[in-house]
Formats: C-alpha cells, structure tokens, sequence
C-alpha cells in the first residue's frame, strides 16, 4: 500500500514517455481519479475537452472518461486515433434514449427542434438538431428561434434550461443515477455540518436540489466560481471525483461533497495500467460508421460554433 504513490510515478514516467514518442495527447475529464489527472496533459469539463479535442495536433488522443466523451472526439477528429482505455466505461443516462424512440417522439411532437446533451451515443446526435452541455445549456436552448423544444436525455438538465428560458421544452425522462440521487436532506445535513460553506450544485441534480443552491455549475464552472467567491468553504452537489481538481486548483479553500452517494462507477474504470496497455498496444480504439458521425457532427459543431 505504501509504494503505491511511487509506483503510480513510475507508471505516469512511463506513459508520459510513450505519449510523446507516439505524439498522443492525454485528456481527462474533471471526475477522472486523481493519478489519470496527473497523467493527462489536460483536464476539463464535457464542453472543454470536446473543443480540445477539435483542436489538437495530436495523433492520438487517449480519453480518459466515458464512451460518449471518446465517441465526441472521434466525431470531431475522424483522421485522428481516439482510445479509450477501457472500453466498459460508460455512461448511464447516455444508455437512456435511442434514436428510434427520439426520432419517433419528435415526430409526434410535429418535428420540433431537439437539443441532445453531450452525454449521449453518436447515432441519438445524429438524428438531433443540435447538441449542449451542461456548460452551455442555456446559451443553446436560447439560440432556437422556435419556442417549442424537445430535450434529451437529462430531464433535470432540461427542467434547469425551462426554468432559465422562455422556452417550453419536452423532457425526455433521462437522469443520472449519481446526481438524481441527491436528495435535500443531504443538502441540508451537510449544510448544517458547514454552516459557512455555498451550495455549488450541478445541473444534472433534481430541481428541488437546484432550488437549494447558491450556484449551479458544470465541473469546470465549479472550479473558476470557488476561485472567484470571497468564500472559502463550499458543499460540491456533484460527482466526489471534483473534490480532488477543484482543492487543487484552490489549495487554501475547504470542499465537502454533498453526499458520498455521488461516485460513478464508470468515471473510475481508467487505470494507469489500462492507459499504458491502450498506449502500447494501441488498444480501445473508438469508431463510428462515417453516415453517422457526420451527421453526428453537425449538431456538434453547431454547438462548438455558438461559443
Ligand atoms: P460536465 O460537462 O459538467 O463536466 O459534466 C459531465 C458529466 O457527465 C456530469 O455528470
Ligand atoms: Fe454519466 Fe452521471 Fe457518470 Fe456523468 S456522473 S458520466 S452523467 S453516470
């Protein structure tokens, strides 16, 4: 247990060397386990890390997260190697919508505009009008000029757009089985242990969570907002993964996760060891019928392009 920490080093030496004789980038979204984020070249959230990935002049790009983050990548960068270094990592709520059953709904909906979260698989963007994430969520329902929409897959994320829009938007009935399960009587607990602390929460929380917060953030909005407060101490509504780039970045801050209930399982399936097989053996690789990545990609891009 002891040698651990110098055994990670000597594995993230390892990879690091290999990255850069292969010319391979190395992103890790912001809930990765600390030794990924100290491997990776860098961190960020959904948003970040997709427009990362249009613009490196890698090679290969090693994905450290989830299926949809990878499959993101792929679909801006089809000349680049996408990895991702254990294919099982998924996500949940992307396994939420299909898009036969979209494609039907917006249908009888009368074709209106539909706006997919990120986290989803290529063949739901792909039959959607455009895409958000949590970080831009806003901005793009705003940008719809119809004022009826259909969102999918989160209905948190969509219940969040309605009430900071004009719009009246169709929830698709996705969740994330972490942040859905936030319940206010954990807020509450935890604001009665840190009676000091804000309330950041995310925007995949329930609304009744929301209604509790003094912001609400995605990952990497979390991290600039505790920088930019004159407070010190905040309670995370999110996955327990942040605690560890957000105390990072603010070392002299104190943060408390809302619940020890928020830990995804899929977010914790990147290893040392399955970054440095898939870098060796170039293994994992992410692909995606080329019909469906453009098409795909256009409601990717037009949401890259409204930034
Ligand atoms: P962010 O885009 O805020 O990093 O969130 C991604 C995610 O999967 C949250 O559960
Ligand atoms: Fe998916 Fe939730 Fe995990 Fe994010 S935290 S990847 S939404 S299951």
């Amino acid at each position: 247990m002891k040698t651990q920490p110098r055994n990670n080093q000597i594995m993230i030496n390892k990879i690091k060397q290999l990255a850069k004789e292969k010319n391979a980038i190395i992103l890790a979204h912001n809930y990765q386990p600390p030794e990924i984020q100290e491997v990776a070249d860098l961190c960020g959230d959904s948003l970040e890390l997709s427009i990362l990935a249009s613009k490196t002049p890698a090679d290969i790009i090693i994905f450290c997260g989830v299926h949809f983050m990878a499959e993101t990548a792929y679909i801006l960068s089809p000349d680049k190697t996408v990895l991702l270094p254990n294919p099982d990592a998924g996500c949940p709520m992307a396994d939420m919508v299909d898009p036969v059953s979209l494609v039907k709904k917006k249908e009888a909906l009368g074709n209106i505009p539909v706006i997919t979260y990120v986290n989803s698989s290529a063949a739901v963007k792909a039959v959607s009008d455009i895409c958000c994430t949590s970080a831009n969520v806003i901005r793009v329902t705003n940008s719809i000029k119809e004022n009826e929409i259909l969102m999918t897959p989160d209905r948190n994320l969509a219940q969040y757009a309605a009430a900071n829009t004009s719009k009246k938007i169709h929830l698709w009935e996705g969740f994330c089985p972490f942040h859905n399960n936030l319940t206010p009587q954990d807020v509450t607990e935890a604001k009665a242990i840190h009676p000091k602390a804000l309330f950041i929460a995310h925007p995949e929380c329930p609304p009744e969570i929301l209604e509790l917060a003094d912001s609400i953030q995605s990952t990497s909005g979390m991290i600039r907002f505790a920088g930019e407060s004159d407070k010190d101490q905040f309670i995370l509504g999110t996955e327990i993964g942040l605690i560890y780039p957000i105390s990072k970045a603010h070392p002299n801050k104190k943060f408390y996760p809302a619940s020890g209930k928020m830990y995804c399982i899929d977010m914790k399936k990147i290893t040392l060891e399955n970054v440095l097989d898939s870098l060796e053996k170039m293994t994992g690789k992410i692909m995606v019928p080329e019909e469906i990545r453009k098409a795909a990609l256009g409601s990717v891009q037009k949401m890259i392009d409204l930034k």
